[in-house]
């Protein structure tokens, strides 16, 4: 795709105008949550599309994830702990299975559970350090089939020996759609960046190939030697655009924490100066810095997620990339793709 030469003014929306966008849908795709080794022996609670989950380890070590708050009198399962391969609540002792159905009433050891003991289960995987949660109330009411979930592809650079993966991760009090914006921004860099990876890039964008061909929901932009690559919901990468001896990859993926929340989790990768003590650590800190910068601008922009039509804000030909994820979104909105309600 070309950039157009085109600006398009800004309107201002009037309530009448409102499109159905809503800032608390969003896509069902495999989120990240938490780190693996966040998860040990006790039952951890995250919030995601603004649900609270409760994650624990079933006997075998193999993570589970349930809705976090008990069908009997609602307390915080998280605070419970795994009995015999089923989590008990810390209130009354119900053991609820892998499935979100209640196993065990001990007030009642010899009665039938009832049908509507049960919460809701969820699918949960672990891969590349992380655990990731897939929000999908298909299914309605019913236990939900924790394997009826589709395969979580996450970029290959991930399960990579060649690279050492340095993570990091940051909490920032903004929509999901901003925050993946910022990423495929390329103006901004001579300018919230300018003391970092945006120091010697001038603030004039003359030449950037951007891509949107093939499927709709990658983007992918070269820039100043480097190739970004954004996968439609949540995940994005920046590559040395040649193959040389020597890589070192960026990786982030986004999980909604909520409509005014967002988490980002991310990997700095290299291929050199491996086993160099301490490196890992200052290559976690230089991206943290990175979005550091970023976050004053993202968490102000008003309003909070992006807006419900492309005239509500002014474009460029530099915002390309931008204008092109906006569609994909509209499409989302408008579509029957799955969405999760907060
Ligand atoms: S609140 Fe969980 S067993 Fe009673
Ligand atoms: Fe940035």
């Amino acid at each position: 795709m070309v950039m157009t030469e085109s600006v398009v003014a800004p309107k201002r929306a009037t309530p009448i105008e409102k499109l159905p966008s809503d800032e608390r849908v969003f896509p069902v795709a495999w989120y990240p949550v938490a780190w693996s080794k966040e998860l040990k022996g006790k039952p951890i609670k995250r919030r995601l599309v603004g649900r609270d989950f409760v994650l624990y380890r079933d006997r075998r070590g193999q993570v589970r994830c349930l809705e976090a708050y008990c069908a009997h009198r609602g307390a915080d399962l998280s605070l419970g702990k795994c009995v015999n391969g089923r989590l008990q609540c810390a209130y009354h002792g119900w053991e609820f299975a892998e499935s979100g159905m209640c196993e065990h009433i001990p007030a009642h050891p010899n009665r039938p559970v009832p049908d509507f003991a049960r919460v809701r289960a969820y699918p949960v995987r672990e891969e590349a350090q992380l655990i990731w949660v897939y929000p999908s109330d298909a299914g309605g009411d019913a236990p939900c089939d924790k394997d009826k979930a589709p395969a979580l592809n996450v970029f290959p650079e991930l399960n990579d020996p060649r690279f050492v993966l340095a993570p990091y991760d940051e909490e920032w009090r903004a929509h999901l759609t901003r925050v993946v914006e910022s990423v495929l921004d390329v103006a901004h860099l001579a300018f919230v960046h300018k003391k970092t990876i945006g120091r010697r890039v001038p603030a004039e964008i003359k030449k950037m190939q951007f891509e949107a061909a093939g499927s709709p929901d990658v983007i992918s932009i070269h820039n100043g030697g480097g190739l970004l690559e954004y996968r439609f919901p949540q995940q994005w990468m920046l590559r040395p655009d040649s193959s040389t001896n020597a890589q070192f990859i960026n990786y982030v993926v986004f999980s909604p924490i909520d409509s005014n929340h967002t988490r980002i989790f991310g990997f700095a990768g290299r291929t050199f100066a491996k086993h160099v003590p301490g490196m890992s650590r200052i290559f976690s800190n230089y991206s943290r810095k990175i979005l550091r910068e970023d976050q004053a601008v993202v968490e102000s922009q008003h309003p909070r997620p992006i807006p419900e039509a492309l005239r509500m804000e002014a474009h460029v030909p530099a915002d390309a990339p931008q204008v092109r994820f906006r569609q994909r979104w509209f499409d989302f909105l408008t579509g029957d793709e799955p969405k999760v309600l907060m």
